[in-house]
C-alpha cells in the first residue's frame, strides 16, 4: 500500500500529531507513506516532490505546532489561482491533472486532514474516484458531527490565557478592552475562552448583537463599582442588521475577516464615555505547541485514519464523539457548519453568571 497524506487549509496545533500517528501506524503495517507538500502541491506542480515519511521524518514532531509538510487555503485543485500574462489573476480547474498524477505515482488512498473548506474539496476527489479518509482540523471547531476539532482546545486555552493579561491592564486604566478572536462562522473559541476569562460580554455570530445592551453591561458594571470591562468578539459576529466585517479577499482564498472588534471598541468608547481599546489576536491563537488534549486526539484521529485504510472504510471522516473516535460519510458534512447550540450549556451558563451576548 503507497498512503499519501496532506494538511489543507489554515494550520492547526496537532497537525505534526496526525502525521506522526499516520506514518508509524502505516509503517507498522509495511506500507509506503507520502506527505504532499502545502495541500495538493505535490500532485500539481512537478517542481514540488513528494515527501518521503518515515520514522526519522517524524521524530519528535507530536509536540510541534505547525504542520511538517505545508499547507495552503488558495490550494484548491477545483479552483487554482493562476495569474494571467497581464498580471491579473483567475482561477483554473486542475483536479483531472491531480488525479492522473495521483495514480502515475501508485498512491493507494489520500488521509487528507483538513476543514470545511479541505472536505469540501475531498468531497469532489471522491466523486473522481480517489478513495479518501478524513480527519477533522480547525482552531474553529466548526466541522459537523464531531464534538472537537483538533486544534481548538490549544486555541481557546491561548485566547483565555491572553483574556487573562488584558485583565491587569484593564483594571489599571479602568478602560473597556475589546479583544478580538478567530471564528468565522461559529463563535466556539469566544465563547469558551470568555467564558473562562470571566469577560463581561461575548459576541458570537449565532448572536447578532446590539452595541445598546454592551454599553448597558460596562454600564452596569461602573455601577458596582466596577470600572473596567471585558469584551471577547469573534471575527465573524454581527451586528444586528449589520454585515460580517471583511479585510479583504484575494483570488482562489476565502474572506480574510477583520475589524469588528475596533468597530465595537469605538463605538463602545461613544456610548459609554470611556475610554476603550482593543487588540486582535489573530494567529497567534493557531500557534505554538498542542495542548494535551490536541496530541491525544490528533494521534487517535491518526492512528483510526489507518485502520480506515485498512479496512477499506473510505469516504468518510474520522469524528469524535467525547474523546472517542467514530466515523461519518464525508459527503454528510460537506459544506454544513456546527454552530454554537442556543440552547447549549455554555450560552446558558453565560446567561446565568450575566454575562451580556449582546442580545439582552
Ligand atoms: O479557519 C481557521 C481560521 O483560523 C479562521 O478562524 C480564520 O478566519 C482563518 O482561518 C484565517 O485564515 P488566514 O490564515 O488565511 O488568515
Amino acid at each position: 500500500m503507497k498512503i499519501a497524506v496532506n494538511t489543507g487549509g489554515g494550520d492547526a496545533p496537532g497537525l505534526n500529531a496526525v502525521i506522526r500517528a499516520v506514518t508509524l501506524a502505516g509503517l507498522r503495517r509495511g506500507w509506503q507513506i507520502v506527505g504532499l507538500r502545502n495541500g495538493y502541491r505535490s500532485l500539481l506542480d512537478p517542481a514540488t516532490p513528494l515527501v518521503t515519511l518515515d520514522r526519522k521524518a517524524v521524530r519528535g514532531i507530536t509536540m510541534q505546532g505547525g504542520t511538517i509538510l505545508g499547507t495552503a487555503n488558495r490550494g484548491n485543485p477545483f479552483e487554482m489561482p493562476v495569474q494571467r500574462p497581464d498580471g491579473t489573476w483567475t482561477t483554473e480547474d486542475q483536479s483531472d491533472r491531480l488525479v492522473a498524477r495521483f495514480r502515475e505515482e501508485g498512491i493507494d488512498a489520500l488521509i487528507a486532514i483538513g476543514g470545511d473548506g479541505s472536505m469540501k474539496i475531498a468531497g469532489r476527489l471522491i466523486e473522481k474516484g480517489i478513495p479518501v479518509v478524513g480527519v477533522p482540523k480547525t482552531i474553529d471547531n466548526d466541522l459537523p458531527e464531531t464534538d472537537f476539532t483538533l486544534g481548538f482546545d490549544t486555541a481557546v486555552s491561548i485566547a483565555t490565557d491572553a483574556i487573562d493579561r488584558i485583565q491587569t491592564t484593564a483594571e489599571s486604566h479602568e478602560r473597556v478592552m475589546v479583544v478580538e478572536v478567530m471564528g468565522r462562522y461559529a463563535g466556539w473559541i469566544a465563547l469558551h475562552a470568555g467564558l473562562s476569562a470571566s469577560a463581561d460580554a461575548i459576541l458570537i455570530p449565532e448572536i447578532p448583537f446590539d452595541l445598546e445592551s454592551v454599553a448597558a453591561k460596562v454600564r452596569e458594571n461602573e455601577a458596582n463599582g466596577r470600572h473596567h470591562s471585558i469584551i471577547v468578539v469573534a471575527e465573524g459576529a454581527v451586528e444586528r442588521g449589520g454585515k460580517v466585517m471583511v479585510q479583504g479577499k484575494a483570488v482562489g482564498q476565502a474572506e480574510q475577516l477583520g475589524g469588528i472588534g475596533a468597530y465595537v471598541a469605538s463605538r463602545l468608547g461613544t456610548l459609554t464615555g470611556k475610554e476603550t481599546r482593543h487588540l486582535v489576536l489573530g494567529h497567534l491563537q493557531r500557534g505554538g505547541s498542542p495542548s494535551t488534549f490536541d496530541r491525544l486526539i490528533s494521534l487517535k484521529c491518526g492512528a483510526e485514519a489507518v485502520r480506515m485504510v485498512e479496512e477499506g472504510a473510505f469516504n468518510q471522516l474520522v469524528i469524535l464523539k467525547g474523546q472517542e473516535t467514530r466515523r461519518v460519510p464525508i459527503p454528510q458534512i460537506a459544506g454544513g457548519m456546527k454552530k454554537v447550540p442556543l440552547d447549549g450549556d455554555a450560552i446558558c451558563t453565560a446567561r446565568e453568571l450575566g454575562v451580556s451576548l449582546g442580545d439582552g
